[in-house]
């Protein structure tokens, strides 16, 4: 466990004002959680951008009856296989399927597996939640 160091901020009031009530909204209870946070968010970040061992899933949305598409999206993650830990299909109504593939690796090749499965044609949405394998964040 890391010693606690408290340290002093300056900065406008009007900016700390918009900071305690948007901090508030997100239900934190203090401001040295939220300023952790947005820390941690920083250095994952960071961590993504220098190419480190990650982790993160990556979602989308498709009709699967658009031709071709299941037989792309299939292919792209099997050529990426050694980074996909997992991934699950949701039917989501009789067209549309939500899937969720969960990722461990480089950055960069986890980011190249995203843009690729985001520029599928018919593909109507692609996300990717970037986090940490939790090693280098105290
Ligand atoms: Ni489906």
């Amino acid at each position: 466990m890391s010693n606690l160091v408290r340290f002093g901020v300056s900065l406008e009031d009007d900016l700390l004002t918009k900071f305690d009530a948007h901090i508030k909204k997100q239900k934190y209870t203090n401001r040295s959680e939220a300023i952790r946070d947005l820390i941690r968010e920083e250095l994952v970040k960071k961590e993504w951008s220098e190419n480190k061992e990650v982790t993160g899933a990556i979602t989308i949305v498709y009709d699967h009856h658009a031709r071709e598409l299941v037989t792309k999206v299939l292919d792209i993650q099997h050529d990426y296989h050694t980074c996909i830990l997992s991934s699950q299909h949701i039917h989501l109504d009789h067209h549309n399927c939500f899937e969720i593939i969960v990722t461990k690796g480089k950055a960069k090749e986890i980011e190249v597996l995203y843009e690729k499965l985001k520029a599928v044609k018919n593909v109507k949405h692609a996300g990717i939640m970037m986090a940490t394998r939790g090693k280098d964040l105290p």
